[in-house]
């Protein structure tokens, strides 16, 4: 028997859990000081490493207590040197945040804007970095989570190592649900958290940090106490522990998580995104629904579905009918046009997804919306 109703959750994480990752919430109380624990942290640590392609040799992972743009923050304020600065993409609302977190730290920031759900002019990329040698770091979003875009993380790199700047890439719903190497791209910082593509709970993220880079970060002065990427390394290396009090119920179920991760295989995993994308996808066409993104852009994560001009259409009237049936789907973000995302993320398959789409289905029809979907010409 489920240990709770099971839902379906289609926006873009916090994701479905299984009852495993559920129940492994539930351990006896523990002082996160202990050997025991800090045996938990280091496994979680070194798979996390794992994951993301990289070496236990060369690279290290930091986990931090906050939700993603606690790692964002954190790397933003760690490695930048007083006197440099960073690039950054901005082609969605994550991109945006990287430059906010900048202008909060008073960063010198160089912001490549693009229409959201376009990719980055990679030729006026080349030339910022040329033009200002004092950037030290480049900072990418892999999966604009706010319209499902994919980034072109292998050209993006090889123009970061042509120009030899750091790259920081926000893996933060792309992580464990896509192919990604830190090694491969000669990532520095790769940014993640526990409750999307990994299928944990909330409250845990980290940054994969290539050591040698991480290492130079000694030298600079810290603009957050809280937030330091570099002090909380120095307590991993000197005592295997968080600095300060972990959220000890999220890395035990985080510890399951990655062993589920494990048993499913990196490749099953995506292979069951695409599948659950795929199905999604033949589903609203079916139903007439237009989506945002040409294929070559679009993610097998998250997709953007453009909103019915039909008068009978209200995306809350859909949500809260759909929400009762036990499925969650999430606003737009875009300012310029009507939309609603579905994530296919999360302990989900593809039959889930095919009852969301008889549920969609139903749910238009008692609103009185017109099947198949029209849109103004
Ligand atoms: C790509 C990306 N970056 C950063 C964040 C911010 O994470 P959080 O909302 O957990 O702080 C999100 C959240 O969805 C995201 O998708």
């Amino acid at each position: 028997m489920a240990l709770v109703p099971r839902k379906i959750l289609l926006n873009p994480g916090p994701a479905t859990t299984t009852d495993s990752v559920k129940a492994a919430l539930v351990v006896p109380d523990i002082c996160p000081r202990e050997q025991e624990f800090v045996q938990v942290l280091q496994q979680v640590r070194a798979d996390l490493v794992r994951i993301a392609g990289g070496s236990l040799d060369s690279h290290t992972c930091v986990l931090l207590a906050g939700s993603g743009t606690a790692a964002m923050d954190a790397v933003l304020n760690s490695v930048v040197p007083p006197d440099r600065g960073v690039a950054i993409l901005n082609n969605g609302a994550y991109g945006q945040r990287f430059a906010n977190i900048a202008r909060c730290y008073q960063l010198p920031y160089y912001e490549l804007r693009s229409p959201w759900g376009e990719w980055p002019d990679l030729t006026r990329l080349q030339q910022i970095l040329r033009e200002h040698p004092h950037i030290s770091h480049l900072a990418m979003v892999h999966h604009e989570t706010s319209t499902g875009l994919l980034n072109q993380l292998p050209e993006i790199a090889a123009l970061a190592r042509e120009q030899q700047v750091g790259l920081i890439v926000d893996a933060i719903s792309s992580l464990g649900g896509v192919p990604l190497n830190v090694q491969e791209h000669h990532i520095d910082y790769l940014l993640s958290t526990s409750n999307k593509c990994l299928q944990g709970m909330a409250g845990l993220a980290w940054v994969i940090c290539r050591r040698q880079a991480l290492e130079s970060c000694g030298q600079i002065p810290p603009r957050s106490f809280y937030l330091n990427l570099y002090q909380q390394y120095q307590h991993f290396e000197a005592n295997g522990q968080m600095q300060f009090t972990p959220p000890v119920q999220v890395v035990y179920a985080l510890a399951q998580a990655i062993q589920e991760f494990w048993q499913e295989g990196p490749e099953g995993r995506f292979q069951r995104y695409q599948r659950n994308w795929q199905t999604l996808m033949d589903g609203l066409q079916e139903l007439g629904f237009r989506t945002l993104l040409p294929l070559e852009r679009q993610s097998p994560l998250l997709t953007t579905v453009l909103e019915p001009a039909d008068p009978h259409y209200s995306f809350n009237r859909l949500h809260d009918a759909l929400y009762a049936r036990g499925f969650t789907i999430y606003p737009g973000k875009l300012q310029d046009s009507a939309t609603f995302r579905l994530a296919n993320i999360g302990a989900i398959t593809e039959d889930d997804i095919r009852a969301f789409l008889a549920a969609l289905r139903a749910v238009l029809l008692e609103l009185g919306v017109a099947l198949p979907i029209r849109y103004p010409s």
